[in-house]
């Protein structure tokens, strides 16, 4: 009988570089075979592992709020509305997206280094990373009109309207339509809000915006399933199950996060497959 092995916490497989590596403590580096009782027969309908009702990933897609339909009118952007539509709101906005870039700092992110912020929304993380990266070196993207206009009005609010960041409307994950490559690719609560053909499209054309030895960065993962990166030629190089799992100040509670289901956790990051 064929089986699948899914490693543990419905996890993926593990191989961390060793800047990576420092991110988890060591017995967090190797990942347990929890769910290799699974069965072909099982999979993708649901299955039973160790008496917990296991749902089907491709039924996983959280969108626990459909972006696409959301518009704001300029007056409402410019009393910051915009704010409500995230996770925490307006009052934890800033925390959150300070959060962001100590994230990617903790992974690696330098000054120098090329930034594709996708599904940046109204810059919550966006807005510390441009102070934080060279000029010129972010790019937001995102589906949302509405929120590309919050984007540069809270670039203007944050006095970084002379930066001049690239903030622009990106249907599809039409990647090619940049031409331009990255070192890093974010995904902050963004791949959650997807479907999962919208998440296949995704996998299909950001090998478009990778430079090499790109990462992408990916929060709240937990639809993430080892088929989805291995068909774009990706790996799984690091895996942030647990708040355990981070240095205790990026532990995601001090950041304001809930713990567990509304929180940033599992977060990945992808590289090309060696
Ligand atoms: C929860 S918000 C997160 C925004 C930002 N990453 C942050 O952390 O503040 C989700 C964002 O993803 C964007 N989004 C959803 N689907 C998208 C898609 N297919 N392409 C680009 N952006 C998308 C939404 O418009 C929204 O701005």
């Amino acid at each position: 009988m064929q089986r699948f092995v899914i490693p543990a916490h419905a996890g993926i497989q593990l191989w961390r570089s060793n800047q990576e590596r420092a991110i988890a403590p060591p017995q967090r580096q190797g990942w347990i075979p929890a769910f290799a009782g699974m069965t072909a027969g099982e999979a993708p309908g649901s299955a039973t592992v160790k008496g917990k009702r296991i749902r089907p990933w491709h039924t996983r897609h959280t969108m626990g709020f459909d972006y696409r339909t959301l518009r704001l009118a300029a007056r409402a952007i410019r009393k910051g509305a915009h704010k409500a539509h995230l996770g925490g709101g307006a009052a934890h906005f800033a925390e959150r997206g300070e959060f962001q870039l100590a994230l990617l700092r903790q992974l690696g992110l330098e000054r120098g280094h090329r930034l594709l912020d996708v599904g940046c929304g109204p810059l919550r993380g966006g807005l510390p990373l441009i102070r934080f990266l060279a000029p010129g070196r972010y790019r937001g993207v995102d589906a949302n009109a509405s929120l590309v206009e919050a984007a540069h009005h809270e670039l203007g609010e944050a006095g970084l309207a002379d930066v001049r960041p690239r903030v622009t409307l990106l249907a599809d994950f039409e990647f090619a339509t940049l031409a331009e490559r990255f070192d890093f690719v974010l995904l902050f609560s963004v791949l959650n809000h997807c479907t999962p053909d919208e998440r296949a499209h995704f996998f299909a054309n950001v090998p478009d915006v990778m430079a090499d030895g790109a990462r992408i960065v990916v929060s709240h993962a937990d639809w993430l399933v080892p088929g989805d990166p291995t068909r774009a030629g990706l790996e799984c190089t690091t895996r942030i199950e647990r708040a355990s799992d981070l240095p205790p100040p990026l532990d995601p509670a001090r950041w304001s996060f809930p713990q567990g289901r509304g929180g940033p956790l599992p977060i990945v990051v992808l590289r090309a497959a060696a």
